[in-house]
């Protein structure tokens, strides 16, 4: 039997040709499918960039014509989704309502225990299509809002925030929901898309997936990171009270939401370059402090901890800027990173190994049995 690597750190699971992350000297670099995340972030949008992750390649005019179509047939829900997400708790987290509206659209679909490529992508299709409406109804019911259905005359990212707030969103606005979808859509082996793939693995059903991917994701040194990340600059408040509250809290042994990752650990994680300036360009144009206080956070946190910041670290004043609530701050990231989970499980049900590692025994042994009576 192997070494323990607790956390499975620099363990090289399997093969995979979705994401390449490489720490390159000084710099780190992100690609899907082999294409460079600042290109895509330069010139793409997250249909393509959907479509890129689930078939592997740029599509052609007419390709992405017809999957934005076929995303926009399937952005409905069906009656007793909805229903369903009236009857939650309105205080439930969002992400739990993502997680059983997705259990339940499984149970609508007859085909739910099929696992070949054509019926698979029909699926993951339906879950990209389906997840901005997923967010945007359940806000809306909890907040006892009418909902706003989807507007087929907008794109993805337009629709899901015309969704959510009931108006159409300024241009600005689209580009930078956008641009934060194509950075949230897929990072390899992460820890909500692995345990996709541990799931996939078994031949669970796509639906089952997506569960154990969203359930994973919302804890808070994953994807939950974000919403914690606003509670902190909410709490700061003013960019020069930020490196007292971050000696304090580095000195108390706190974690710095937002700062530190596995694989990033010297370089600076690629996204974070591309949301950093988009949180600049929004905080700018709202006028707003959040950005400001945050590059308050970051320089002490450096300082005191030298740890650079994560993708959820910027996110955060990104989405306080585009009126998105804390709590739906995971969501957002769920909302991108479909994508690449359903592309990850498509890839393990194709390439599948069952995934069991082994576990070093340390408890007690040999021990021997005594009746109850005499314990
Ligand atoms: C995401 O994997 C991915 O790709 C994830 C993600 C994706 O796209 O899917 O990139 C998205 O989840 C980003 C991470 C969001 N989480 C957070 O921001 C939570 C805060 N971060 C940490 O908890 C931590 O940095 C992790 C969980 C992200 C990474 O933890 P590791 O690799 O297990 O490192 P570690 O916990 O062993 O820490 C190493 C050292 C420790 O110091 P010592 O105890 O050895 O002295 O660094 C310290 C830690 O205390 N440290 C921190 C810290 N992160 C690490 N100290 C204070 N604040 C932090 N945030």
């Amino acid at each position: 039997m192997g070494e323990v690597a607790d956390g499975l750190k620099d363990i090289v699971a399997s093969e995979s040709s979705i994401s390449r992350i490489e720490l390159e000297g000084e710099e780190a670099v992100l690609e899907y499918r082999g294409y460079n995340i600042h290109d895509l972030a330069k010139h793409s949008n997250y249909e393509e960039v959907a479509y890129l992750l689930l078939y592997g390649e740029l599509p052609t005019k007419t390709e992405l014509e017809l999957f934005s179509e076929e995303l926009k047939e399937r952005r409905e829900l069906p009656p007793q989704v909805v229903g369903l997400l009236t009857h939650l708790s309105p205080f439930s987290h969002p992400m739990v309502a993502l997680r059983t509206a997705v259990s339940y659209l499984g149970t609508m679909d007859r085909n739910i225990s099929y696992t070949s490529h054509e019926i698979s992508i029909e699926k993951a299709k339906n879950l990209i299509a389906k997840f901005p409406t997923i967010v945007a109804y359940f806000h809306r019911i909890r907040m006892g809002e009418k909902l706003v259905h989807p507007d087929d005359s907008l794109n993805h990212s337009a629709n899901f925030l015309y969704m959510l707030h009931g108006e159409e969103p300024t241009e600005t606005m689209v580009k930078a929901m956008d641009l934060d979808f194509i950075l949230h859509a897929d990072h390899e082996f992460n820890a909500s898309t692995f345990a996709a793939r541990v799931a996939a693995s078994t031949l669970a059903d796509m639906y089952a997936c997506v569960v154990a991917a969203t359930g994973t994701l919302i804890g808070p040194l994953h994807g939950g990171a974000a919403q914690r990340v606003m509670e902190m600059l909410r709490e700061v408040a003013l960019p020069w009270r930020a490196d007292q509250y971050v000696r304090e809290k580095i000195e108390r042994g706190e974690r710095i939401m937002g700062f530190g990752h596995r694989v990033y650990r010297s370089v600076m994680d690629p996204r974070t370059v591309e949301l950093k300036r988009l949180a600049e360009k929004l905080s700018k144009e709202k006028e707003s402090k959040w950005f400001e206080i945050s590059v308050a956070i970051e320089e002490s946190v450096r300082k005191y901890k030298n740890l650079l910041p994560n993708v959820d670290f910027y996110s955060a004043s990104v989405y306080a800027n585009l009126g998105i609530p804390d709590d739906l701050f995971v969501n957002i990231f769920a909302i991108g990173r479909i994508a690449g989970w359903t592309a990850h499980i498509i890839e393990q049900y194709e390439t599948n190994t069952l995934i069991r590692p082994r576990a070093r025994y340390v408890g007690a042994t040999g021990r021997k049995y005594i009746p109850i009576d005499e314990r």
